[in-house]
């Protein structure tokens, strides 16, 4: 065999190990989910099981109608949990593309438009000129929500929710999502990325929240992308999320041209995952 045979028959080895890999990094996440969600499962199913039979032993409608109420709280979690395992599951089989991430906010953000305004949360736009990212626009569009759900809830009486798309100088597109909020304490940070850990008592007046499965799926994403996620925040000020993902091969230079706007966050306590 020839050396250059030798060579093109060793490059095709390799990106057959390569996608292999991928595959097997794509399952642990899935199994690592479903694992956790297991555990999840059983209390929820405990919450239900100790409701019920408080309902069946006290026969007065206030303590019935508790019970009731509590066992349809728990049931809406567990379809919650089961909506997102199924999502994560379902979009890891969906291929990477070229995609404009400016526009890919711009479409998010109609899906959020009423629920921001309801807040009176100003929506602030920075979609600089950037290369498209290698990206599964679904699962992105999927962590764009999550970031931006996140933010709205930080912010109950209204506020600044900043968007910024741009170009960094190593290969790499940045997203950040970046609020006003209420922040979140140093002791707190460093777990918000592990599956099930929540501050809210459970859905807002919105529906949402509560789970705590938010910014896990999100890592899960972006690190089955290959990029990187970052948390930074100042408790009373804000807090923001800083997302990078890997620029795709020769992509030219989407031309959005946006005006740039400020807003002003200090950050100082920080956290990678
Ligand atoms: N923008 C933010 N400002 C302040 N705190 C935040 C922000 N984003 C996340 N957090 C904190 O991190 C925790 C975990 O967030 P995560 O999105 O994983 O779960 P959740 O929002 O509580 O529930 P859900 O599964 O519905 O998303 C939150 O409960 C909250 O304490
Ligand atoms: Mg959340």
């Amino acid at each position: 065999m020839s050396e250059s045979a030798r060579v093109h028959e060793l490059q095709q080895q390799l990106a057959t190990l390569q996608e292999r890999l991928m595959q097997a990094e794509r399952l642990t996440a899935v199994g690592e989910l479903a694992s956790t969600t297991t555990h999840e499962f059983n209390n929820i199913l405990m919450t239900i099981m100790n409701y019920a039979k408080m309902g069946l032993r006290h026969r007065d409608e206030a303590t019935r109608t508790k019970a009731l109420t509590r066992i349809l709280e728990a049931s809406e979690r567990a379809a919650k949990i089961t909506q997102t395992i199924l999502g994560a599951v379902r979009n890891r089989s969906a291929d990477r593309e070229p995609t404009d991430l400016g526009q890919l906010v711009r479409d998010t953000l109609v899906l959020l438009e009423r629920e921001l305004s309801k807040y009176r949360i100003a929506v602030e736009l920075q979609l600089q000129p950037s290369p498209h990212a290698l990206a599964n626009a679904n699962q992105i569009q999927q962590v764009l929500l999550n970031l931006l759900i996140n933010a709205r809830q930080a912010m109950p009486h209204g506020g600044v929710l900043c968007v910024t798309v741009r170009p960094s100088d190593d290969g790499m597109v940045e997203l950040i999502v970046r609020d006003s909020g209420c922040g979140i304490p140093p002791d707190v940070l460093p777990r918000i990325f592990d599956p099930f850990f929540s501050t809210k008592t459970g859905p807002d007046g919105s529906g949402r929240g509560g789970t705590g499965l938010g910014l896990s799926a999100c890592r899960h994403i972006i690190e089955g992308h290959r990029g990187r996620i970052r948390v930074e925040s100042t408790v009373g000020k804000g807090t923001a999320f800083c997302i990078r993902l890997p620029e795709a091969p020769s992509s030219n230079a989407a031309a959005i041209a946006t005006p740039n706007m400020q807003v002003n966050n200090s950050a100082s306590s920080s956290s990678r995952a």
